[in-house]
């Protein structure tokens, strides 16, 4: 039942090539009847020649090498075609997960490892070859075949045909036996693959701490743990599979001697001709193979079936409902946060019942202790999680008010982890809007202050970055990062320490430019920096996931206990204020 409705899955990916199919079709039915006429060949000719005529043997071996010819054709189209069709497939459906995973919820990647992902992606896909190729045809075609032989041969010798039948059934009731036991060891090997990938890359991303702290010879061994799991499923994959095959061959060799024998007896009494006996050694082939065949053809279905059980219950996960595809209109935009409370797992409250309004033009500092939830704040805002309790509202100019899955379309986001393409800079910049012209992109390089470090590297915009920006220092990845971010011109600049990395003089010569160029826009930072955040029209104290205060500093010097505490620490050690002002229009 559950395999049915796993292949019924794979199904519209089939009908999509019904072309592909008919001519691998059309082939292999040509090929079975080619094997008739080679198993016809035989017996007239031998029939012919041993009743004391040859007349005809020219014409016979004329016939013999047409066949062969027509044979080796269709074998070519057949061989082509399986691999064509094969690959079609599995290309689409490899897109269609893909496609699939991109719009995946953040949470979904929290809980599931890249490695593990990728190896769905690419290797399940390749196991598709049992379900989808040479093996599921034959599963069509040997039956076939051997029904015709069937049907030949009854009419040459209908008790020789009959007997020649009776062990085959008995080589499918092996092959079911040992179904299950495949299967599950398919799923098992899988999933260890899905392990080793994921033991590769973790390898790979933090090869430099393993150097830091010489950690080769553990990483090593966790590698070597994981591929021998692998390597143990795969053994008794081997072994199961090697069982089942050794007894298909030796029904299947019993059957052959057996039509033999008997056939030799029928010649000796002379219920049947010597030409005869050939077609059935020739078609006994065709009859027992559908059986024989059936163990190793099982295993091969059986194990790419735990590959289409992994792909259908990856392509079943549900995407986020949330998926922005059009790009929206700028206008200034008031937004606000109503009792939303947040947790990432049921678990914990990462946010507990947030009321936030900021108006359009307001510069707001989010400040609070290490893991107080104010990231979480801004991943909620933007809609890469949804609120568990409350809303988000959106207020556009001159617009309806909307309750929104979040703001993101209208705001250029710096996250905290930022990230570069293995891409040219002039890529990684453009990425924040696909139409952007060489203008722009150069406006908003000299915006972020990384115009000038551009212009000194070798292939200047065309620098290639390196695998996740590696071949550039910290401050300028995040540079390159804040000016992809302002490119898109939105409403409402949201940063994550996105200065954190710089200098105090750069971070000072961004916001500027920020607070100069766009003068109606909202700007949301988090900084861990009170100069900084003094000198915003707002600041917001987050703790335990709360937001315990909001005001100006000045009016939260008055108000919150806890924002004098942390002001009279950074007097106590760094007491250099800012030197502009941080208030837009929205004050
Ligand atoms: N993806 C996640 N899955 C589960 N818990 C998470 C996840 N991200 C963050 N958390 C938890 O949520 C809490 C708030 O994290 P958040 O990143 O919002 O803190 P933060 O205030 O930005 O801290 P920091 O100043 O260190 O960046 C932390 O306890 C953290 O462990
Ligand atoms: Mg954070």
């Amino acid at each position: 039942m559950q395999t049915r409705r796993y292949l019924v899955f794979l199904f519209p990916y089939l009908k999509k090539y019904k072309r592909e199919y008919t001519i691998l079709f059309f082939c292999i039915g040509i090929g079975m009847l080619l094997n008739l006429a080679i198993a016809w060949f035989f017996q007239n000719m031998t029939n012919n020649l041993l009743g004391g005529t040859n007349d005809g043997l020219v014409l016979f071996l004329v016939l013999g090498i047409s066949i062969i010819i027509v044979m080796m054709l269709t074998n070519y189209i057949n061989t082509f075609y399986v691999a064509k069709t094969t690959s079609l497939v599995k290309n689409d459906i490899r897109i269609k997960m893909f496609n699939h995973m991109i719009e995946f919820p953040m949470s979904f990647f929290d809980s599931n490892h890249s490695g593990e992902i990728q190896s769905r992606i690419q290797q399940d896909t390749e196991q598709l070859d049992g379900v989808l190729g040479h093996n599921i045809i034959q599963f069509v075609i040997l039956p076939v075949s051997g029904i015709v032989a069937f049907v030949y041969l009854s009419f040459i010798h209908l008790p020789m045909s009959l007997i020649a039948l009776t062990l085959g059934p008995l080589i499918l009731l092996v092959s079911k036996m040992f179904g299950q036991t495949i299967r599950n060891n398919g799923v098992a090997i899988q999933n260890n693959l899905a392990k080793l990938t994921q033991q590769l890359q973790e390898a790979l991303s933090g090869h430099m701490i393993t150097k830091v702290l010489r950690l080769e010879h553990e990483i090593s061994n966790k590698y070597i743990h994981k591929s021998e799991d692998v390597l143990n499923t795969q053994f008794k994959e081997a072994r199961v599979s090697g069982v089942l095959q050794a007894i298909s061959i030796g029904i299947s060799y019993c059957s052959q001697i057996m039509i033999f024998a008997i056939g030799c007896f029928f010649v000796a009494n002379g219920d049947l001709r010597v030409g005869d006996l050939f077609a059935f050694i020739v078609l006994s082939q065709s009859l027992i193979t559908p059986f024989s065949n059936m163990g190793h053809l099982w295993s091969n279905l059986q194990r790419s079936l735990a590959a289409v059980v992994r792909i259908y219950d990856f392509l079943n996960i549900t995407k986020d409902r949330f998926v922005i595809k059009n790009k929206v209109e700028q206008v200034p935009v008031a937004i606000e946060f109503k009792n939303v409370s947040f947790s990432y797992n049921d678990s914990k409250k990462v946010l507990i019942d947030v009321n936030l309004k900021i108006k359009p033009g307001e510069r707001v500092a989010i400040i609070g202790e290490s893991g107080s939830g104010k990231s979480t704040l801004l991943k909620v805002l933007l809609g890469l999680y949804h609120p568990t309790e409350g809303e988000v509202w959106l207020y556009p100019e001159n617009k309806e008010a909307t309750m929104v899955e979040g703001i993101n379309p209208y705001t250029s986001y710096v996250p905290q982890d930022y990230f570069l393409f293995d891409d040219s800079i002039y890529q990684n910049i453009q990425y924040g809007e696909l139409n952007a012209t060489n203008d722009q992109i150069q406006y908003a390089a000299n915006m972020a202050n990384a115009h000038p470090f551009i212009l000194d590297l070798p292939d200047q915009y065309n620098f290639r970055v390196g695998e996740r920006g590696s071949k550039l220092s910290g401050g300028q990845r995040q540079r390159i990062t804040l000016a992809r971010a302002f490119i898109g011109n939105h409403s409402i600049v949201v940063l994550d320490e996105a200065t954190s990395a710089l200098d105090v003089q750069t971070e000072e010569f961004i916001i500027k430019h920020i607070l100069e160029l766009r003068k109606d826009h909202s700007l949301i930072m988090i900084t861990h920096r009170l100069s900084t955040a003094m000198n915003f029209d707002r600041i917001i104290l987050m703790d335990n996931g709360c937001l315990i205060a909001s005001g100006t500093h000045t009016e939260l010097l008055r108000t919150s206990d806890k924002y004098k505490k942390l002001f009279e620490h950074f007097l106590s050690t760094d007491s250099r204020p800012v030197d502009y002002p941080i208030t837009g229009t929205g004050n």
